[in-house]
């Protein structure tokens, strides 16, 4: 006898999202201060995180489109996962899996997490190839955003805050780095700041710069960003010159 008609067949990545589904609930009771095996380490502890975070990398090649959204968290500042934890649990950051893995934790259980993954050591997956008809020139625009920026229009390059290889500066823990994350995702959070669905702690430097930025100019930084390896290099260079627009949440 058959048990499931040919039609209802979960497909592959539904099934996916499923058990991911299935694994936030069960993260959320492990996760609760007042479960007894609370105390259990913390790498246990995090694991499921990773069913979403990527064990690794969050590997763009042969993976469905919903897991290529997912960000990478591991190696980034503490300061800066500390925030972004803070922000899905006191309603800056709406993403709703999120934000009910965090909402009844305490500010030292959401401290413990964002150290944890901040001294994670994962390779990085490989760059994101543009999409098909990607132009040299939108290449070109998108690194110049990102080096230099275009003051005629009001925007600083990203690399004068994020660092000069856009992979964080040391002497600002609450700035992330900006390779080796999925185009998708990037585009994604520029997007939520120029529709106000994101925020960061005031003065909010973020939304102010995302909103100088054209659909073109979007595209441009995202793909060229996504398509930038990752240089292999241990410690980045500090930030000299003072940010060029007031950023909220710094330590
Ligand atoms: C069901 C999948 C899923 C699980 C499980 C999950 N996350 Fe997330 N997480 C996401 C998605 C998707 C985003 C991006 C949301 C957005 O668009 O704002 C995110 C964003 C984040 C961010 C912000 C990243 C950044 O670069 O700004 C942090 C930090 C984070 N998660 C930490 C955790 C921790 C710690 C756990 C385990 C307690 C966890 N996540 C479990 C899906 C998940
Ligand atoms: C004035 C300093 C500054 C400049 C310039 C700047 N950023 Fe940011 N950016 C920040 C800060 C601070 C954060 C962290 C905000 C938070 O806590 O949510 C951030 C976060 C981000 C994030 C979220 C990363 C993640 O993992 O979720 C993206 C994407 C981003 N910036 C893109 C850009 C791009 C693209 C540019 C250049 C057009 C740029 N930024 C220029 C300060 C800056």
């Amino acid at each position: 006898m058959q048990l499931t008609k040919p039609g209802a067949v979960i497909e592959p990545h539904r099934y996916d999202l499923l058990v991911k589904f299935l694994l936030v609930a069960a993260l959320s009771i492990a996760l609760s201060p007042l479960n007894p095996s609370f105390a259990q380490n913390t790498a246990k502890r995090m694991q499921a995180c990773t069913t979403c975070h990527g064990a690794g990398a969050t590997a763009t090649v042969g993976r469905t489109a919903n897991e290529v959204y997912f960000p990478r968290i591991a190696g980034k500042p503490a300061q800066y996962l500390y925030n972004q934890l803070l922000n899905f649990r006191d309603g800056r950051r709406h993403y709703g899996l999120m934000v009910g893995l965090v909402e009844h934790q305490s500010d030292a259980a959401l401290m413990e997490m964002a150290q944890y993954f901040s001294q994670l050591q994962l390779p990085y997956a490989e760059p994101q190839m543009p999409p098909m008809g990607t132009s040299q020139a939108v290449m070109q625009r998108g690194q110049q955003l990102a080096l230099r920026g275009d003051a005629g229009k009001g925007i600083p390059a990203c690399a004068s805050c994020h660092g000069v290889a856009l992979q964080g500066a040391p002497n600002y823990p609450s700035i992330p780095g900006l390779l080796g994350l999925p185009r998708d995702y990037l585009a994604g959070q520029i997007g939520a700041w120029q529709t106000g669905l994101r925020k960061a702690q005031a003065p909010d430097c973020m939304a102010q710069i995302a909103r100088q930025l054209s659909p073109e100019d979007v595209n441009a930084i995202v793909t060229w960003m996504a398509a930038s390896s990752v240089p292999q290099v241990l410690s980045q260079p500090v930030l000299t010159a003072p940010l060029p627009v007031a950023c909220g949440g710094a330590k």
